[in-house]
C-alpha cells in the first residue's frame, strides 16, 4: 500500500527549513502534498495565494519528482483535507524544545480526530535556526534573508519591502 504523506504549515514564507524537510519526505514516502494552511491561531503576513504561489516556485525549482504536489488547504480541519485525499501522516519540522510543545498536542489531537499520525524530522543544523517570524522580522528592519529562504521569496519580500 503506498503512503501518501501531507507536510503542513503557513509557509509565511516558506523557508529552506520548509524545504529541507519536503525534500526529505520525498525521499521516504510515495507521495507528499505541500499543503498551506490557514493557522487560526495567526494573522497572515502574506495571503495565501502568494504563499501557495511561492512554495509552487520553490519546490519546483527542488526537482523532487511527480510525487510531490503543492495545494492549499482552508476548509476546516487539517485531517479533513488527509481523509479525502487518504493521506495517513502528517511530516512536520522540529527545530528544538520550543516546537516539541507545540507539536505534540497538534499530533495528539489530529491522531485522536481521525487517526492520522505525525512523524517528526530533526533538521539539517544549517537550517535549525530559521523561523518564517524571524525572516519577516529580519526582512522588514532591511536584513539580507537569501542565506535563510528560497529566491522566489527573497525576490518577494524585497519587492515588498521596496513598495512600503
Ligand atoms: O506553519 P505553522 O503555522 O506552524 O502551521 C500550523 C498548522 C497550519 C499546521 C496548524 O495551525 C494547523 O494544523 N491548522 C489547521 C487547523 C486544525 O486542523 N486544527 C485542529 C487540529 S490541531
Amino acid at each position: 500500500m503506498s503512503t501518501i504523506a501531507v507536510v503542513p504549515g503557513s509557509f509565511d514564507p516558506v523557508t529552506l527549513g520548509h524545504l529541507d524537510v519536503v525534500a526529505r519526505s520525498a525521499r521516504i514516502f510515495d507521495e507528499v502534498h505541500v499543503l498551506v494552511v490557514h493557522n487560526p491561531g495567526k494573522t497572515a503576513f502574506i495571503p495565501l495565494e502568494e504563499r501557495v504561489a511561492l512554495v509552487e516556485r520553490s519546490v519546483a525549482e527542488l526537482d523532487l519528482g511527480e510525487h510531490v504536489v503543492v495545494t492549499s488547504w482552508s476548509e476546516g480541519l487539517l485531517v479533513d483535507y488527509c481523509v479525502n485525499v487518504g493521506a495517513r501522516v502528517l511530516v512536520k519540522g522540529i527545530r528544538s524544545q520550543v516546537d516539541v510543545a507545540y507539536e505534540t498536542p497538534m499530533a495528539i489531537m489530529n491522531r485522536s480526530l481521525a487517526g492520522v499520525e505525525t512523524v517528526f524530522l530533526l533538521p539539517d543544523p544549517a537550517h535549525a535556526l530559521v523561523s518564517s517570524s524571524l525572516v519577516r522580522q529580519v526582512a522588514s528592519l532591511g536584513g539580507d534573508v537569501t542565506p535563510y529562504v528560497p529566491g522566489a521569496v527573497a525576490e518577494y519580500l524585497r519587492r515588498e519591502e521596496d513598495t512600503r
